[in-house]
């Protein structure tokens, strides 16, 4: 496997830079600056909170950023007071690039446009972080590819989830080969009408903006899937429809706030509710028309709302797998069958779990980043073969994404050289296998045929991803 795959410069430059915090190194010695110099493209809700504010807070003697970046001049100001940082805001990119000289770029715009900074930003030799979906379609992966491969600097994608300690858990019993190989897995993910819905209100429900659920979404569970089974996808098979959401409402208009329909209508969001919100878009709308409560009924909605796919992995193991956007619960259940035995996990499903949340605060709990949980224990279902089921209880936390998105922090910028035994840290690799499938699925629904992975770019399915 070709080694640029790994974050070897990047995390070099941060360990010199984390080892400094301990014992200063002078400004300019070996070349090195005393902070690492961040830039940021996109200060919409993800950039300027848990990639902003939350680095700002929480490594301010390890990195600083040096300019903010986005087509909405109104959103960039609001960017700079919200996250408390003092740099020069850039509506033009390259003019940012250009002026502050950045050691890395953190990419956290609009899916279909990540592509563009991660290019520039490789070609101009500097490191990157991108948020998930790496991209949207096979042409720009195979262009984030070349790009990568002439650059001397690296690709990091920012999967949190498999960060958490319950995603961990599930990993450390597949790793040993706790119940043998893995020969299937049932995988369904159920979104509920609010969260659900939130996809469809925004630029999200454009097939040109997100690459569908498939990708948008979905990355983040066919990442967990391919890390969790340690090998590549090979070939999937799937079906979708949009039979909710779009056309299928009884009425439309353009957003919530000027609707007529607001009485009769169960998605209505009152998004002046919301003075982080207001602040963020409604403030802005003027520069972009960006409707942050656009209406889940608008008739240019054009992405799927029921997703299914059969996905054959490179080590023979063959995956169900459902993506429902409209549940009345947010959740998710897994199970892996092996030769020696079955594992099933799952997470807020509400009649297998303990919650006090409602079904609209879950996933504002999730996206929290400032949340200080008791630590809760989560249960998964470990069954040896001719033997009694053992349940197991792993400690977790819910804000930050059962608290993933914290440990990928600090594995980046506080402890790049901590041991990685399960390989959480994800390269240029595991984003492109994980959208692929979603590209992959996505083909298969408009051609009705199954896909091979090894056909979307360059890049060759290995069972054996070590
Ligand atoms: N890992 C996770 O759990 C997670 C959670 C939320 C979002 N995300 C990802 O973070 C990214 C941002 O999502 P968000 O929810 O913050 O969206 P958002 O709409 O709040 O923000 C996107 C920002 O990008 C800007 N933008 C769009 N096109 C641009 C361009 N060409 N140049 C410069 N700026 C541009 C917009 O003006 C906006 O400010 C997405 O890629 C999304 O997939 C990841």
């Amino acid at each position: 496997m070709d080694n640029k795959f790994s974050r070897r410069s990047f995390l070099y430059s941060v360990s010199m830079l984390a080892a400094g915090a301990a014992m200063p190194i002078p400004v300019g010695a070996f070349g090195m600056k005393k902070k690492l110099r961040v830039v940021l493209v996109g200060t919409g809700v993800r950039g300027t909170s848990f990639w902003g504010k939350r680095l700002v807070e929480q490594y301010p003697e390890i990195l600083e950023f040096v300019g903010l970046s986005d087509i909405n001049p109104g959103r960039l100001a609001f960017a700079k007071e919200f996250m408390g940082v003092d740099c020069p805001l850039f509506t033009d990119f390259d003019e940012m690039v250009a002026q502050t000289k950045p050691d890395l770029i953190i990419v956290t715009t609009k899916d279909s446009t990540h592509h563009e900074f991660i290019i520039k930003g490789l070609e101009a030799n500097i490191d990157v972080l991108t948020e998930k979906p790496l991209t949207t379609d096979e042409e720009k992966t195979q262009a984030i590819l070349d790009a990568e491969k002439k650059s001397e600097k690296n690709l990091i994608v920012g999967f949190n989830y498999r960060w958490s300690p319950y995603m961990t858990k599930v990993k450390e019993l597949l790793h040993e080969k706790s119940i043998g190989d893995i020969t299937s897995v049932d995988f369904h993910w159920y979104l509920n009408n609010h969260h659900g819905a939130s996809y469809f209100r925004r630029w999200h429900g454009l097939k040109e903006s997100g690459g569908t659920l498939w990708v948008h979404k979905a990355t983040h569970h066919f990442d967990l899937l391919n890390w969790w089974l340690d090998s590549d996808p090979e070939e999937v098979f799937a079906y979708g429809d949009l039979e909710h959401y779009g056309t299928n409402g009884p009425f439309h208009h353009t957003h919530c706030r000027p609707c007529p329909h607001k009485s009769e209508c169960a998605y209505y969001w009152d998004i002046t509710k919301s003075e982080h919100d207001m602040n963020l878009y409604v403030e802005n709308e003027q520069h972009d028309g960006y409707l942050r409560d656009g209406c889940v009924y608008r008739p240019e909605i054009d992405i799927y709302d029921k997703m299914s796919a059969q996905i054959k992995y490179a080590n023979n193991a063959v995956v169900n797998y459902s993506l429902t956007t409209y549940s009345p619960y947010e959740g998710w259940k897994i199970a892996f069958n092996g030769r020696e035995g079955r594992i099933e996990a799952w997470l807020d499903i509400p009649f297998m779990n303990n919650t006090n949340l409602s079904q609209e605060e879950l996933h504002a709990a999730e996206m929290d980043q400032t949340r200080k949980d008791d630590m809760m224990y989560e249960p998964l279902v470990f069954h040896k073969n001719f033997e009694d089921f053992k349940i197991i209880q792993v400690g977790s936390e819910r804000g930050g994404h059962g608290g993933g998105d914290k440990r990928l922090h600090d594995k980046i910028f506080a402890n790049p050289n901590a041991p990685d035994p399960y390989k959480h840290s994800a390269g240029l690799r595991d984003g492109v296998m994980s959208v692929l499938v979603g590209i992959a699925a996505r083909k298969s629904i408009e051609s009705n045929q199954p896909i091979k992975i090894a056909d979307l770019s360059s890049i060759k399915p290995s069972a054996d991803r070590t």
